[in-house]
Order: structure tokens, then sequence, then C-alpha cells
């Protein structure tokens, strides 16, 4: 009864990326914003989901729906199959090894900050952080890699250190050099950077933390959907991603990593189904990945985050990033040609995103008029605040690609904003 399919189809050649098969497995794109067939070019916030993962959710929802791991009935046993075939899946999506261990959040956010929060909430004695450690986080993060370690490093007297991205907003590993001590516990980076789509050379820092003993962190929220690292083949302890950046579910998410650093987390939600023993005045608390799965988890989710992953597979990894490569490129040939539009790491070429500013135009407005004419991206700060002030910038719009966007959803986004441009002078 398991409603799992096995992980190692052969990829359909007609799913090829940016063709009309692909595109009619996602009903989100088939329509019509302000009299214009959409162009949805905000894929860094959120990925559109294909029918893969609607029919997995709905059979799951429609045949399996029990709560697992306590009941003896079938459906609470079909549920808890499905749940841990799900668990599977997205083991071997990350290249995950026997070592590793695989839990399910809600997101990137949650994962993140059950890390930084799980490092110091043992207390003193127990705990990886103390008064006095080091804690280092790369420039380029997203809020939710860098809050979580602010509040990590006051709880705990740790000292926060920043790795600070060039002018170009490129990291370089001789500073990472220079800012390691025999007090760095913890180098905390992102895969892909969502503001400006800057590819940092994640492995090397990894591996120099790792060798200085540092506890290692990669937020692969931005690759997740073409380009997840292989987990046993880079040093890194503890990696987070999120279903909704992969045409996964919204609230289901991963936190995947060796099962030493697993460990050291001190569970934060504490309830039911993580406890192996309870008595009125204690508990022990099971064995990962229980431990931090307390209370009914995400099932469906979970399910529709598997079944994300095959389609992903089956689509073909170097295949989508070939793809939003290539369009990434044309976007940034195209939006640099036009007058006052500064494209942000215009040499990052391999990124999925591009990021940029205009003299005469606000992102808002900007944004605004690209949705007129039914093009969808996003503008702001993108939740990375300190890397726009570092980079002397203020909001940027940003445009973001997915395996089923096209070349031609890329000469409209060109040519809207220059239009946006001319008519905002
Ligand atoms: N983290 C998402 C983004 O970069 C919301 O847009």
């Amino acid at each position: 009864m398991r409603l799992e399919s096995p992980t190692t189809l052969a990829p359909p050649p007609t799913l090829a990326p940016g063709s009309a098969t692909l595109r009619a497995q996602f009903p989100l794109l088939q329509q019509v914003i302000h009299g214009a067939p959409l162009a949805y070019l905000d894929n860094a916030a959120t990925t559109a989901m294909p029918l893969e993962v609607m029919d997995a959710l709905q059979a799951f929802e429609t045949r399996h729906r029990a709560n697992i791991h306590r009941g003896v009935h079938s459906l609470s046993q079909y549920a808890t199959d499905d749940y841990e075939a799900a668990r599977a899946t997205l083991h071997q999506f990350v290249g995950a090894s026997a070592e590793h261990e695989l839990v399910f959040t809600s997101g990137t956010t949650e994962s993140l900050n059950l890390v930084a929060q799980g490092l110091w909430a043992g207390g003193p004695d127990q705990a990886w952080l103390r008064a006095g450690d080091e804690i280092i986080v790369s420039g380029l993060e997203h809020h939710a890699n860098l809050l979580p370690w602010q509040q990590a490093a006051r709880q705990s007297g740790a000292v926060l250190r920043i790795l600070r991205p060039d002018a170009q907003g490129r990291l370089h590993v001789a500073d990472l050099q220079a800012l390691l001590s025999p007090r760095t516990r913890v180098l905390a980076l992102t895969a892909s950077a969502n503001a400006t789509g800057e590819r940092p050379p994640f492995e090397e820092l990894l591996r120099m933390a790792a060798q200085a003993g540092a506890l290692t962190v990669l937020d692969a929220a931005q690759a997740a959907a073409y380009a997840m690292p292989a987990l046993a083949h880079i040093d890194c302890d503890l990696l987070a991603f999120s279903g909704h950046k992969m045409h996964g579910p919204m609230g289901i998410g991963v936190l995947v990593g060796r099962r030493s650093a697993l460990e050291r987390l001190e569970p934060l939600r504490l309830g039911g189904d993580m406890v192996a023993q309870v008595r009125w005045d204690g508990a022990d608390y099971a064995e990962l990945p229980a431990r931090l799965e307390g209370g009914t988890p995400n099932v469906a989710g979970a399910v529709g985050l598997a079944a994300a992953a095959r389609f992903i597979e089956q689509v073909g990894r170097d295949a989508i990033a070939a793809h939003v490569h290539a369009l990434r490129a044309q976007a940034v040939q195209g939006l640099a040609r036009i007058p006052g539009v500064r494209v942000l790491a215009a040499h990052a070429t391999q990124s999925a995103l591009v990021s940029f500013v205009a003299e005469q135009g606000h992102p808002h407005d900007i944004g605004t008029l690209l949705d007129a004419r039914g093009i969808a991206v996003r503008t702001g700060h993108h939740c990375a605040q300190p890397l726009m002030d570092h980079l002397g910038l203020g909001p940027s719009t940003r445009a973001s690609f997915a395996a089923y966007n096209t070349s031609d959803e890329v000469e409209r986004l060109v040519a809207a904003v220059a239009h946006a441009v001319e008519v905002l002078r």
C-alpha cells in the first residue's frame, strides 16, 4: 500500500527544461495576469508545484491520512511507511551516507533556528557554544542564517564574526583563514546567496572551517531545485533546505547532517513522539530522528517533498542547472545593456537569479510595471539587509529562474525593464 514510487526512474526525454511538456505539468503557470501570460520569475522566493507533487499529496490525503508512529491500525501504519519512505528518498536526494540522519522541519528557517538554538539550549555545562567562543557567519546570508546566530551569541556569550564579502559581493578563502581561531566553533554560510545570486566557494570554506575544528552549517535553500550538493562529498555537518523552493509544498523542510552533529542539538519541540521514557520529574529523549521531531509532523508535506525530489531527478539536475544558468546569462546580458541598470554579482555564472538596480526607478515601481505585463519578480532587500547595506545599495529587483522558464520569458523581462526604466526616468 505504499504511495511512494522508486527513486531510480529513467528521465523521460520529454521533460526537457523549458519545454512545453514540462511547463504543462505546472497549473500555476497556465494563467493570464493583467491580460498577459504569466511569466513567473520569483522562484527564489517560491517555486511552482508540478502535478506529480499534487497527485502525491492528494493520494496521501485521500487514502492514508492518519497520525504516524502511534497507531496499530492500518492507516497509521501506511502513513508511517509513507513518512519514512519520504525520509529515505530525501536522504538519497541530498547524497547522504550512513553517517547522516535526516530530520523534517517546517523549512530552512526552522532548521537553522534549531541548529543555532540547539547548540546552546542544553545550558552552559553541555552546550557546544560557550562564552568567548566564536561563530563565523558569512555576509551573504539570508536573515534566517544570521538572526539565529545573533541570538545564540547573545545567549551564550559567544562572539559573532562576519566573513565579509568584497565590493562585488564575493567571499574569499583567505578572509576566512584570517578569521578562524582556536575559539571558532561554528561556520554558517549559504550555498547560493538569495539576494545577489553569488555562489561562494562553499566547499573550500567548509573544508577550512572543519579542519579548524568548527561545526559547519550550510543553507542550501537556493540550491535545492538545481544544485543540491552531495552531502557525503563536502565537509558539512548540518545542511538545511525548504520544500517550497524545490517544487514541493510550503511548510516542510529538512535538516540533514552527521548524526554526531545532530546529537549535539538540544530538542526545542518537546512533547509527543520525541521521548523514550517519561516520568513526573523528567524524561529520556528518543533516538534521532524522532528526538528532533516532537509533535505531529507534516506527513503530507514530507510525502510531497519526496515527490518533488523525484520530479527534479526525472528532469535531471544537470539539465536544470544548465538551463537556469543559461537563462541567467541571457538576462544579465540583456539587462546590462539598459542604460542606468546595474546587475549585482554579474560575474556569478553558476546562478539561477539576477538581481539589479536602476539609477532611475525604485524597485517597487519597476516590479509593479513588470506585473502589469504579467511578469512576477521580487523587489526589496530579499531578507539580506546587511549585505545590501555592505554593497552600498538599497533594495533591488530580482528575477529568479526555474526549470520551466523560457528564453522568451527572459526577453519579455528585459523588454519590460527597459520600458519601466524609460517610464520612470
Ligand atoms: N527567502 C525567500 C527569498 O529570497 C523568501 O525571496
